[in-house]
């Protein structure tokens, strides 16, 4: 199965953890139809935990609450696949899941070849309850085997939270995507943390096999499952999708598409943002900064006329298909302050006859031909994503 181009979708967990059902799992998938979501390539709607009985079934088989989804998981598959989506599931490589339901623990082929007669075509895998004398490894490369045993595409979406430095395996044993740290929360700290740690390993992720940052709390606002800590802003969210995009990340939407905040609505449809996230090329970013923001801002915590935020300011530089470049500048302070970004950290000094003709990502707007550097006052919290081309100067 050729995974090309970083997933995307929308997963049942960090707005609606256990409150899941048919009508839930189709009326989720309507609404992505009709407000767009679809067309612009969200096409897997997964069903994550706690989804079954505690009991398997006489022939060993896993089996849907029958509370939850009365239709069974075949007819509920065969309507998502109608409405044009392909349907995804959840299990675990331990014996159980983490909210205690049957896990797929020595039942990986027979569990493959359920979710394969359901028609199934993308399966989170969880690590909860792993037993301690099991390797973890091997029993991913088990329902890899298990999964191409049932002559299905199936996704195999991994989700073993970083253990033993999946993005040095993942890839080698068949997986599409594999989450590389502990669970989103819907905050700024928990974000901002979770892209930080994998800056360094995305030069290991790309077509075929792709590092999982995790589900998307954008449009949350403090509430659902994963609603932890101080909910996050608007620009909060600006931020979460623009370093999903500038790193290739699969976008896997956590909100609720069916009421989603018109502002976060129109984010995750934007197109400049997208043909980032979706380049071919799938290339990790250069760091060209990573250190301090000073913010000119009256900063409220201690009354001063400057403050200085180390480790607050980033800029990535991102080689794209065509000849294109994206240049994201993020801001994780609190107030607004400069983020750099030297042209020539990127090898295009200004001897060189050449500058980046730039402009908003976002809005499209015309920044200009910028030479030697372009660097921006970006808010507190806040980022800035431009698309650039080479230009002769003069
Ligand atoms: C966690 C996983 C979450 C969610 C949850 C379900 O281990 O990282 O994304 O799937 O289990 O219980």
């Amino acid at each position: 199965m050729n995974i090309a181009l970083p997933p995307m979708g929308w997963n049942s967990w960090n707005t609606f953890g256990p409150d899941i059902s048919d009508q839930l799992i189709v009326e989720t998938a309507r609404a992505m139809k009709e407000k767009g979501y679809l067309e612009k390539g969200y096409e897997y709607v997964v069903i994550d935990d706690i989804w079954s009985l505690h009991e398997r079934d006489e022939n060993v088989r896993l089996v849907p609450d029958p509370e939850k989804f009365p239709r069974g998981m075949k007819a509920l598959a065969d309507d998502i696949h109608a409405l044009g989506f392909k349907f995804g599931m959840y299990s675990c490589a331990g014996l159980l899941t983490c909210a205690g339901y049957p896990s797929s623990f020595d039942h990986e082929f027979i569990d493959a070849q359920t979710f394969a007669d359901w028609g199934v075509d993308f399966l989170k895998y969880d690590f909860c309850n792993f037993p301690p004398y099991a390797n973890g490894r091997q029993r991913y490369a088990m329902m890899s085997m298990a999964l191409k045993a049932t002559g299905r595409d199936i996704l195999f979406s991994a989700c073993n939270w970083g253990t033993d430095e999946p993005w040095k395996w993942m890839d080698s044993i068949g997986v599409h995507m594999y989450r590389s740290t502990g669970d989103i929360h819907d905050n700024f700290q928990s974000f901002t943390d979770i892209a930080k740690s994998q800056l360094n390993n995305f030069c290991m992720s790309g077509p075929h096999c792709f590092n999982d940052i995790d589900m998307l709390t954008i449009g949350m606002y403090g509430k659902g499952n994963v609603a932890l800590g101080e909910a996050c802003t608007t620009r909060d969210y600006q931020t979460q999708f623009a370093l999903w995009c500038m790193l290739s990340a699969p976008l896997m939407l956590g909100g609720d598409v069916r009421r989603m905040d018109p502002d976060c609505e129109s984010l995750l449809k934007n197109d400049g943002l997208l043909r980032i996230n979706q380049d071919p090329e799938c290339r990790p970013p250069q760091i060209v900064y990573r250190g301090r923001v000073v913010s000119r801002e009256a900063d409220p915590a201690t009354g001063g006329r400057w403050h200085e935020y180390p480790d607050c300011g980033l800029t990535l530089f991102k080689h794209l298909s065509g000849g294109e470049f994206a240049i994201g500048y993020f801001n994780f302070a609190p107030l607004a302050g400069e983020v750099p970004c030297l042209f020539a950290d990127a090898g295009l000094p200004a001897a060189s006859g050449f500058g980046l003709r730039l402009r908003d990502a976002m809005t499209g707007r015309d920044l200009g031909l910028q030479q030697d550097r372009y660097d921006l006052t970006v808010d507190g919290h806040g980022c800035r994503v431009l698309l650039g081309r080479l230009e002769k100067i003069g």
